[in-house]
């Protein structure tokens, strides 16, 4: 594109070109090219690279990770009781939803899916959400038992990765997290075909409000639908970030046969 031809398109800038010479000034040429992110072709040629490559280019989004390190003395044998530290320091930290985890799925036909699920507890035997029984990521993780949670939490500059098998909790322990929700979200695990076409939020609501006047001020009962997964996990990366992408990564495995978790550094 001839510069020209830009200026007068842009007419905020016009201005300075349309003199009877249509000479530019070299310090206005730069001005350009640099504030309207312009490739410079060749001598007055210029060409708007996010126009034409359709590029948003985000390359100069970037910022060191300074706030502490991660080394093998800081480490707890355990993993889970490391990421019990983590955790507690994410609560203290005010993270919002530090509870917040991405649960990634893979389907039969090796297709990955990710969401974000809340983590509800955990302890030695797994990481456990509660979700719906005909869901995508259900149907997925019936397909395929395995899985990965992350946690990112950016405010501490951490992640952590949970890799293992799902499977359900008992039809017990999901009634009682059911029972402890709010009457509200109860109803609403009812009226909630998750992960199904919906032909509008007006008709979602409608079924929310017929379901409240058929409960009136009885109890919700669990839906055969809905109830929860644990992770167990077989892997858990801790992720520190560091100054100059140095970061620090330890990654836990779990041998199969004994069940002891080993560690080892990871380069970052
Ligand atoms: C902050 C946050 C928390 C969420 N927590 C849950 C949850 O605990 N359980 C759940 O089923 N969906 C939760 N969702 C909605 C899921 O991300 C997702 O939209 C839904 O489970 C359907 O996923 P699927 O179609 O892949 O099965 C949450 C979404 C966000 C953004």
């Amino acid at each position: 594109m001839r510069l020209l031809t830009y200026a007068k398109k842009n007419k905020k800038i016009a201005k300075f070109f349309l003199g009877s010479e249509h000479r530019e000034p070299l310090g206005i040429f730069t001005w350009i090219v640099a504030n309207y992110r312009l490739e410079c072709l060749g001598r007055g040629h210029v060409k708007n690279r996010s126009i034409e490559e359709n590029v948003v280019d985000l390359s100069q989004f970037r910022r060191d990770y300074l706030k502490g390190g991660l080394s093998r003395s800081d480490l707890e044998k355990d993993p889970v009781v490391q990421f019990s530290q983590w955790f507690e320091q994410a609560q203290k930290t005010d993270i919002p939803d530090s509870t917040a985890m991405t649960l990634a799925t893979v389907s039969a036909k090796g297709w990955p899916s990710q969401r974000t699920v809340l983590l509800k507890y955990y302890d030695g035997d797994g990481f456990v959400f509660f979700t719906n029984y005909s869901s995508r990521k259900a149907i997925e993780m019936k397909e395929n038992q395995h899985v990965s949670l992350i946690f990112v939490w950016l405010d501490l500059e951490r992640q952590v990765i949970v890799n293992g098998l799902v499977e359900k909790v008992s039809a017990a322990e999901s009634a009682k997290y059911f029972m402890s929700r709010p009457k509200e979200s109860q109803m609403a695990a009812w009226v909630s075909s998750q992960s199904h076409p919906v032909s509008s939020r007006q008709m979602l609501m409608q079924k929310f409000q017929e379901m409240k006047t058929k409960i009136g001020e009885g109890k919700v009962p669990i839906p055969s639908f809905w109830g929860g997964y644990r992770v167990q996990p077989v892997e858990i990366e801790f992720w520190q970030g560091r100054k100059n992408r140095l970061h620090d990564r330890f990654l836990y495995t779990k041998n199969a046969s004994s069940g002891i978790w080993s560690s080892e550094r990871l380069a970052p």
